[in-house]
Order: C-alpha cells, then sequence, then structure tokens
C-alpha cells in the first residue's frame, strides 16, 4: 500500500477493513469512510479547518461526564437525534409520533397514583394532565406505566440545579405512575416553560457561530410501556410557545402540539380550590403493537 493519492486513499482505507469479522460494522464503517471523504473533497477542507474540527471535538469531550453528554447534545442539534429517532419509530399514523429523549432523563424518579402532585415542590403554575393511553385498535391500556420528566417555571430541570438541596435534595417535577383499568391517568404538576439547551460550552459556541438560538420550545415529557406494545417516547409541546418552528433540536412535530387551557382560580379538576390561576393539559397516546419476534 503505497504512493496512495487523494484519489485513490478512499479504497485503500476500505481495502484495509476488508478482514473485519461484523458485517454491520463493516457496513456501517464503509459508509462512513466514504461520506467523510466526499464530504472533504466537497468543500476541499483546508489543514486549518481539520485542526478546528478536532479541537471542537476536543472540547466536547472534555466538557462530558455523568451529568453532562455534549456530544449528544452535537447530535441533537445536527438534527441525526431526530433523524435516527424517526427512522427507527415508523409506525401507522394513528399511533403517537416519538420525539427525542433528551439528556434530562433520569432513572429512579419516584412513583405516584393517580391524582397526585408530581411537582414535589418545583415552582411553577398550577397545571393538572390527564389522558389515556390506548392501542392501535382503540383499546385503552390497563397498567401502562407512565413515566414524565418537565422543566420549571425557570426552564430547569431538578437536575440541573447545582445545590441539589435547593430543591430539598429529591426528585422534582418527575415522577412514574400507571393507568387506571380504563385506560386513563391524571396527575397534578406545574406548567413547563420553555428553556436554552445547555449552551455554555462548544455546541453553544457552534449555534452562536451558525446563527442559530438555543432554546426549546415548552414541553412535558412521557416515557410510556405497556407489555406486547412498542415503548413510546415522545414530548407534548405547549400551542403557542413561540420556539415551536425553531427547536434547536428540531424535535416538534404538530401532532404532539396541544392547546393546555388556562383556567382562572377556582375548584380543580381534582376537586381542590386553586387560589391562583391554573391549566389544564389533556392528551391521548396511541401506542403501536409490538412486533412479533420468531
Ligand atoms: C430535552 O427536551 O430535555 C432536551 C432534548 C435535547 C437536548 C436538550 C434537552
Ligand atoms: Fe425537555
Amino acid at each position: 500500500m503505497r504512493n496512495i493519492d487523494e484519489d485513490t486513499i478512499t479504497h485503500a482505507v476500505l481495502a484495509a477493513m476488508s478482514k473485519c469479522r461484523d458485517d454491520r460494522l463493516l457496513t456501517v464503517m464503509t459508509s462512513l469512510v466514504r461520506h467523510l471523504h466526499s464530504f472533504a473533497r466537497e468543500v476541499t477542507l483546508t489543514e486549518e479547518e481539520w485542526a478546528h474540527a478536532i479541537s471542537f471535538l476536543t472540547d466536547v469531550g472534555h466538557i462530558t461526564d455523568e451529568r453532562r453528554q455534549e456530544f449528544v447534545l452535537l447530535s441533537d442539534t445536527l438534527g441525526l437525534s431526530m433523524l435516527v429517532t424517526t427512522q427507527n419509530n415508523r409506525k401507522p399514523a394513528e399511533c403517537t409520533e416519538a420525539t427525542v429523549l433528551g439528556p434530562f432523563f433520569v432513572k429512579g424518579a419516584p412513583e405516584y397514583k393517580n391524582g397526585d402532585d408530581m411537582s414535589n415542590g418545583a415552582k411553577g403554575r398550577p397545571c393538572f394532565v390527564s389522558g389515556q393511553v390506548r392501542g392501535l385498535f382503540g383499546e385503552p391500556l390497563a397498567d401502562a406505566e407512565i413515566e414524565v420528566w418537565q422543566s420549571d417555571e425557570n426552564g430547569f430541570y431538578d437536575v440541573q440545579y447545582a445545590d441539589p438541596l435547593e430543591q430539598g435534595g429529591e426528585f422534582q417535577a418527575r415522577g412514574r405512575l400507571s393507568t387506571l383499568p380504563d385506560g386513563r391517568f391524571h396527575f397534578r404538576s406545574i406548567l413547563p416553560e420553555a428553556y436554552p439547551i445547555p449552551h455554555d460550552g462548544p455546541v453553544g459556541r457552534m449555534l452562536d457561530a451558525l446563527g442559530r438560538h438555543p432554546w426549546r420550545p415548552a414541553h412535558l415529557h412521557f416515557w410510556i410501556k405497556a407489555p406486547g406494545y412498542e415503548p413510546l417516547i415522545t414530548h407534548v409541546f405547549r400551542n403557542g410557545d413561540k420556539y415551536l418552528d425553531s427547536d434547536a433540536v428540531f424535535g416538534v412535530r404538530s401532532s404532539l402540539v396541544v392547546d393546555w387551557i388556562e383556567h382562572p382560580p377556582g375548584v380543580a379538576p381534582d376537586g381542590v380550590t386553586v387560589t391562583t390561576p391554573f391549566f389544564t393539559l389533556d392528551y391521548d397516546f396511541v401506542l403501536n403493537p409490538a412486533e412479533e419476534r420468531q
């Protein structure tokens, strides 16, 4: 393998991998090398640009730790996460669409009963959420597991506060509950607010250089699981939010944009009197039956 030039280098790299024993790895790496080389040729990548890219990726690695995943943020802001989500969640049009998981999901959130207040002290305007989980043919799904997480009135998730004691050292505005025998669920929480994705690192600098903002429209995250059905990871967005058409991570789908209704102070759906204005959201989820695996 000598005297490789700019025309033969792609073939040389592909030939060097030909003994790969993993078929899928070979397929993926062959395509990656081809596309990377064509990209460098198409833009006639300069040495300075190459060095800049290496330094950018190094910064992405340096800022990443157990609490901060800058590589996922990079994938999200380049639309790769949503592309991978969409092409791996094709289903009938009647089913609820999937969207990105995001970096703020954490395992081990508390379990609640229907009617409980999931905010657990997080600050925000009261919001009463209800809905039904059904299968593709309209069948109500009892005992489906619903996991919810959301931002507070400052646009922060509990895990973003530097001092966890600031919120009593407990999970806030996140939790798990199960659907009732008729597939319905209801809980109290707070109104989620729009927020900027973490933008004090290399991804933020990239967005700025590209003339992009880091904001996501207000949304509530749901992860729903029921035996015999494909799990659903999605959000419900607040209609009217000014970032719906420019979500920094391209996660909005029209079918997931819903009116959250504002009510004057008074009796809330759970029968409790609320002394401030409050919101209600009612949204049904439709799960796709899982494919039978042979
Ligand atoms: C989120 O919705 O929690 C999220 C998704 C992608 C990047 C940052 C945040
Ligand atoms: Fe979010």
